[in-house]
């Protein structure tokens, strides 16, 4: 059952999509105090209570024992320290053996829940600004995630080509590159259906631009490409640069496109393009008037984009900037002592996405005023919101490819996400796999990380690794810095496994794509922990580095360095499939229980219920 509470909310989210009607705050179950940081909800934690949801977020897929922040920022230190992410996924899921309670906040500002780590047994949820609280109450924790995901709305469903495998680098800068990364997948052999775009194709970084030296023949390239199969898919950031005779600019000033400084005029910030003015999504004219921007490239014949940098991510403001560079000038020729050096790494510290700087800029948000920190939260949504619905307009009988870095709940209808800037790290590879059935729960289905990691080097096995992690989960992308090693897949020496690994995600994208738009019709989870399939077995409820696939897969990637196995808990008896290739497959049937598994580098293994091994087989087999 649903019931929903008014506590004033900023701004209208359409987060929900069913309307709901009020109820009486007498009705509320759980404890509420409000003071000057917000208001609080706080509930009692049996040490058998575990609790789920926030989509993306650190850490494991039961919450306990940690504090979260709905707060979306840019910062790629992705690590366990982190309290808050690109997203805000304001669901949680409370469960024992007697109830399955889901919270939902639809709030646009700073939430933070604190799951047992100031008190081992206390629940505290702290929602800054005006929000709607929803209750969820159902039999079991999948009932209550699909009562959820139904009042929400049907998940964003990409095309079926989006779900092949995409090459990515920050640093291809030349149709040259394009080709040359083309021509690298032919010769060997290796599918491919998309190559990105990162911000070098644009004309200084301008959105909605090509640079015409580096692209003279930008819709012939787009057209080539197509031909074989591959789509090329350009990044659009979320600010637009400062630039007099540059149209999306003149056109945005002219008619109050942009967010305001309390005097009304422009807040200048500084992102990839240098000074930079951000659009006022928070009204409804200039979504359409941003939405309608990328025509310019569907024109030119793209069918996917994915949006970037709309957190919003500000390298600095340009008032917090000069002030910064002013006290530093003062220090000019005198003898520093380590206070002021110390306070002039701590005021370059300052810089970025600085809270000061979100207060100091407003929205229109049709007719009201708001300060940007109170609608933070769901400025990525609606930015891709925004290109969404142009995309609808411009042709409703196509599907386009759409994903965003920053995101909250109500997006999900939209677009998919990246889980931002990883590294090539082992334990990257755990947090994505962790945070699929958070993402899920949340209505995020079409979603991945960098493969192979963003920042740092990759090696052949990680890649290796990361390539089988990745057959089953709908968005794989290959993405780097251009300071790393490279790593597209022929690259190292085993290209015939790396061959081998995209030709087995070829022969299931009928299977993951049938399963994708079944959970998206039908409001369900295409990645489930197994507490959630086996909620009266306590094994389950701890294995959290294996995942129930749709209906009849489980997944046990490797996730360890220089292992060539793992132990594996079977719920009920399975068959496993360890597949060197679509052709060459040995099928094991095991027992409920402990197994240790070998699964060498070049093998993918999964395992697959009873009732499913004949359908699996059908499409390796096809
Ligand atoms: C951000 C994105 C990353 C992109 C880079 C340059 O860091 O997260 O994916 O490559 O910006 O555009």
């Amino acid at each position: 059952m649903v019931k929903k509470y008014g506590f004033g909310k900023e701004t209208e989210t359409d987060a929900v999509s069913e309307k709901i009607e009020e109820s009486s705050k007498s009705e509320l179950e759980i404890e509420a105090t409000t003071d000057a940081e917000g208001t609080h909800f706080t509930m009692e934690l049996t040490d058998e209570t575990a609790v789920y949801g926030l989509g993306e977020q650190m850490r494991g897929i039961n919450k306990r024992g940690w504090i979260y922040t709905s707060r979306n920022m840019d910062d790629p230190s992705l690590t366990e320290s982190r309290e808050s992410l690109y997203g805000s996924h304001n669901f949680i899921l409370i469960t024992t053996k007697e109830r399955n309670l889901g919270i939902f906040i639809d709030a646009t500002g700073r939430v933070t829940y604190d799951i047992g780590y100031t008190k081992y047994d206390e629940l505290r949820i702290t929602v800054s600004g005006g929000f709607d609280l929803y209750t969820i109450e159902e039999r079991t924790a999948l009932e209550v995630v699909r009562e959820f995901r139904r009042i929400i709305g049907k998940s964003y469903v990409p095309p079926k080509w989006a779900l092949g495998y995409g090459q990515s680098r920050w640093g291809y800068k030349t149709e040259a590159d394009v080709r040359e990364i083309v021509s690298g997948f032919e010769k060997n052999k290796l599918p491919l259906s998309m190559i990105y775009l990162d911000i070098d194709y644009m004309d200084r970084y301008k959105d909605f631009t090509i640079d015409k030296n580096r692209f003279p023949d930008f819709e012939g390239l787009v057209r080539e490409l197509k031909a074989k199969g591959i789509r090329l898919i350009p990044i659009i950031d979320a600010a637009i640069k400062v630039e007099e005779g540059y149209e999306v600019y003149d056109e945005g000033v002219k008619n109050n496109r942009f967010c305001k400084d309390k005097e009304g005029k422009e807040f200048i910030v500084g992102v990839w393009p240098g000074d930079s003015v951000l659009p006022d999504v928070l009204n409804k004219e200039t979504r359409e008037w941003f939405g309608e921007k990328y025509k310019i490239l569907l024109d030119k014949g793209i069918e996917g984009f994915w949006n970037d940098m709309n957190e919003p991510s500000l390298f600095y403001s340009k008032q917090n900037f000069v002030k910064c560079i002013n006290e530093i000038a003062e220090k000019k020729g005198k003898d520093l002592q380590a206070e002021d050096f110390n306070h002039i790494n701590y005021l370059l510290s300052q810089l970025a996405n600085n809270e000061e700087d979100f207060k100091s800029f407003y929205h229109n948000a049709d007719g009201k005023t708001i300060s940007h920190d109170k609608v933070h939260n769901v400025y990525g949504y609606l930015l891709t919101r925004a290109a969404a619905e142009y995309f609808e307009k411009y042709n409703p009988n196509k599907k386009y490819l759409l994903f965003s870095r920053s995101s909250s709940i109500g997006m999900h209808r939209y677009g998919g996400i990246w889980m931002g800037d990883n590294a090539s790290w082992w334990v990257h590879m755990l947090s994505e796999f962790k945070m699929l059935p958070s993402l899920n729960m949340c209505g995020f289905l079409y979603v991945g990380a960098d493969v192979g990691g963003f920042d740092g080097n990759t090696t052949e096995d990680l890649l290796l690794r990361w390539f089988a992690l990745n057959i089953f989960i709908p968005l794989m992308r290959n993405h780097s810095v251009p300071q790393s090693r490279r790593q597209e897949p022929y690259m190292f020496g085993k290209t015939e496994v790396f061959r081998n690994f995209l030709n087995i995600r070829y022969k299931l994208i009928p299977y993951i794509y049938e399963e994708l738009e079944r959970c998206a019709e039908s409001n369900e989870m295409l990645f489930k922990p197994l507490a959630f399939e086996y909620p009266d077995d306590e094994r389950a409820k701890e294995t959290e580095d294996q995942l129930i696939f749709g209906k009849e897969v489980m997944l046990s990637p490797v996730f360890e360095q220089n292992a060539s196995g793992r132990y594996v808990y079977l719920p009920e008896k399975m068959k496993l499939i360890k597949m060197k290739s679509c052709e060459e497959f040995t099928v094991t049937e095991l027992e409920q229980g402990d197994h240790y598994i070998k699964i060498p580098l070049d093998t993918f293994a999964f395992f697959v219920k009873e009732n499913g091994y004949s359908k699996i087989m059908n499409y390796i087999q096809k």
